[in-house]
């Protein structure tokens, strides 16, 4: 007997509200890459994994995974998936939400098997906080976990090497938590959309086209620091003015391309005290476009204009790559699947474009993906207001019961 979809989308949002007490920062929502809340997020979801008739293991990267087997041994895996990472001062839904409604979809389906395994995957890190590198959880899902990642330092000097020990994990073990191709029939994410588009549409759920593309620069602004007092304002090289310049220009120019996102996120003075003239600023950049030739033509212009800015021979910019993400189309097949179940349930199919990353990104590397979209009251995100309506949340339910049910034997 399948539990009632209202009983079980209430304890999705109530267990969204035990995972946010899960941080690293009293007082607000954060809870970044195998930091020690991470710990208890997983004794939780164990917990309802089991609860949910799943066989739980973590790998070696920290992903948790709920399966359920299929008829035999041999079966393709339909994986359901999102993240439990967050950014510093979150909102409850981003990652978590996807991943409780798939152990919620699952528990409603308890002691059914499928033509394939279903595994529910609790991926370690989405967002690229901790270590400046996104999508490290799903990385190694794919296998295009680069071990060079290891040596990478957090702000504190602690190398990802040293804090997946810490945190009880063995490194050498990361190329095992790879997937292959041939294993998988496809992927599946659930999540709000972080944006307007839904609310303005006041559709509650939507079916995901393509994941924008995404570029994440650091750029560091070098000039020289000298006292704010006795240095005359002439021939001073203040890394902030150059930077402030920069950031400004970003804005300015991606107001002039249409659905381009750009934005300055992080950025860090040194040596950050009052009366010191600024002698190195350190900054990100984060461009987005649904069209990669637009993209990279956008940050082509960009770091040109960073360059331009940097005329005086006492100051100098670099450029780091973190990552150059190409646009992900989602698979034709599992929309229509999608399509069918969401008008099924009479509920609007709209489709649209995410402009945040998702795990998704990297699943499409190795199998057919799709995602499903819960609309975002207010198009707030990455923010403490970040808000769902239950009544969305149980239409999502509804349509993961129901795809999930269509592979039912
Ligand atoms: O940055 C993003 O788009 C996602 O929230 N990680
Ligand atoms: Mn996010
Ligand atoms: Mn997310």
């Amino acid at each position: 007997m399948s539990l009632n979809l209202s009983m079980l989308t209430r304890e999705v949002i109530e267990r969204c509200d035990t995972i946010a007490a899960c941080t690293e920062e009293p007082g607000r929502i954060t809870r970044t890459f195998l930091r020690p809340p991470m710990h208890r997020v997983h004794e939780l979801l164990t917990t309802w994994m089991q609860e949910a008739d799943l066989i739980v293991r973590r790998d070696a990267l920290g992903n948790l995974i709920g399966r359920r087997p299929g008829l035999t041994s041999d079966a393709k895996i339909f994986v359901i998936g999102s993240h439990v990472d967050s950014v510093p001062n979150a909102g409850r839904y981003d990652g978590v939400l996807g991943v409780l409604l798939g152990i919620a979809a699952m528990k409603s389906l308890a002691g059914q098997r499928f033509h394939v395994a279903i595994d529910v995957i609790a991926f370690s890190e989405e967002e690229g906080v901790r270590f400046s590198t996104p999508y490290l959880g799903s990385a190694a899902v794919c296998g295009s976990f680069d071990p060079d990642w290891l040596k990478k330092k957090d702000a504190d000097g602690v190398t990802m090497d040293q804090a997946l020990r810490a945190f009880g994990l063995d490194p050498a073990e990361i190329p095992k938590a790879a997937y292959g191709r041939e294993q998988l029939e496809g992927y599946l994410e659930v999540h709000i959309e972080q944006g307007p588009v839904l609310a303005t549409l006041r559709s509650p759920i939507g079916i995901v086209d393509a994941i924008a593309g995404q570029s994440r620069h650091w750029l560091t602004f070098t000039g020289k620091a000298g006292h704010a007092g006795t240095q005359p304002m002439i021939g001073r090289s203040d890394a902030l003015v150059a930077a402030a310049h920069f950031v400004t220009q970003v804005e300015e120019y991606a107001h002039e391309v249409r659905d381009l996102r750009a934005t300055v996120g992080s950025l860090t003075v040194h040596p950050n005290a009052v009366n010191v003239i600024p002698g190195m600023v350190r900054l990100s950049l984060d461009v987005r476009h649904a069209d990669d030739a637009t993209r990279l033509k956008a940050v082509e212009r960009i770091l040109d204009q960073a360059f331009d800015i940097v005329k005086d021979p006492q100051m100098s910019v670099n450029e780091e790559t973190i990552l150059d993400q190409s646009a992900v189309p989602a698979d034709p097949a599992l929309i229509n699947r999608l399509e069918a179940i969401v008008q099924e349930k009479n509920l609007p199919v709209h489709h649209l474009a995410s402009f945040a990353g998702h795990d998704a990104v990297m699943m499409a590397k190795i199998c057919p993906m799709a995602m499903l979209f819960i609309k975002s009251p207010g198009g707030i995100s990455h923010h403490p207001d970040e808000n769902v309506d239950r009544e969305d949340v149980q239409a999502a339910l509804g349509v993961l019961v129901g795809i999930l049910g269509s592979r039912a034997v």
